[in-house]
């Protein structure tokens, strides 16, 4: 099971879109998935078809009350499982800073999820894809202190380059509380090849670092932005859209990292 947390403190630049396509392409080649919504928002919730609003127990519960992530795990029709969020989690880092142990709680979760699979001859999952908001809060740190790799969605303007020796410096300095942390890659997202600027700093990212770039770009795609008001992952929603077979291949670059 790999554990992968989809991060970048910048707002809008794709994380939710490439978490809950990401997701969806892996289940569609035969990957066993959970996707888990770590941002209040509750975006990749009712991006998979999930009433966030109707949810009996969210990673709030699991969290601040100890509820066992297994209990809070809610199956997409698009054939995954999710642990939603919603509005509950919001502040919730300001409270779990009270806690003992508090940027290892769900690390915790995870393991006793873990081992209650191997109790219940439950299969594994392959991989564990969470979703983050845009901040460095508790909530983020506790993803990436049980992360195995990051993956950082990320928009070709003009600040890419900054933004990224910022944020490899940040999971640089938070290998502290997980020396397995690393970044598994960047995708560059939002992508427009007729737009100079984006080709250029593309180019430049690819030569600063060229080791963690993935080779698939995802397209600016408007069937990527419409299938989230329908529910569903863009794979069923309009599966052979530019954004589809461009996170198809993500996912397929993904694997191949695993192998
Ligand atoms: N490749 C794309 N093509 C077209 N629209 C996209 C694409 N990726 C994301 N979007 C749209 O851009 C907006 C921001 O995307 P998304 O919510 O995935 O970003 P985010 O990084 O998760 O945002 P936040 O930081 O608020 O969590 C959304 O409206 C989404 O539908
Ligand atoms: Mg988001």
């Amino acid at each position: 099971m790999e554990i992968i947390a989809i991060a970048n403190q910048k707002g809008g630049v794709g994380k939710t879109t490439t978490a809950v396509n990401l997701t969806a392409s892996l289940a569609a080649k035969r990957k066993r998935v959970l996707l888990i919504d770590l941002d209040p928002q509750g975006n990749a919730t009712s991006g998979t078809g999930v009433d966030k609003n109707e949810l009996s127990l969210t990673i709030a519960d699991v969290l601040l009350d100890g509820v066992s992530l297994a209990d809070a795990i809610v199956s997409s029709p698009a054939g995954f499982d999710v642990i939603g969020a919603n509005r509950d989690l919001a502040g919730m880092d300001i409270t779990l800073m009270n806690k003992t142990d508090s940027h290892e709680l769900f690390k915790n979760a995870m393991a006793a999820l873990v081992e209650q699979q191997a109790a219940t001859n439950t299969p594994a999952y392959d991989y564990v894809i969470i979703d983050c908001a845009p901040s460095l809060n508790l909530l983020t740190i506790n993803a990436l202190v049980a992360t195995d790799g990051v993956i950082i969605p990320m928009q070709c303007e003009y600040y890419a380059l900054e933004g990224l020796a910022d944020l490899s410096q940040t999971i640089e300095r938070l290998t502290e509380l997980n020396p397995n942390l690393y970044i598994r890659g960047v995708v560059r997202t939002l992508y427009d090849a007729r737009n100079t600027l984006a080709r250029d700093v593309s180019a430049e990212l690819e030569a600063h670092f060229g080791d963690i770039m993935y080779k698939t770009h995802i397209p600016r795609n408007i069937r990527l932005a419409e299938a989230p008001a329908h529910g569903l992952p863009v794979i069923a929603y309009e599966r052979w859209s530019k954004g589809s077979r461009a996170y198809q291949k993500l996912a397929a670059e993904v694997i191949k990292q695993s192998a």
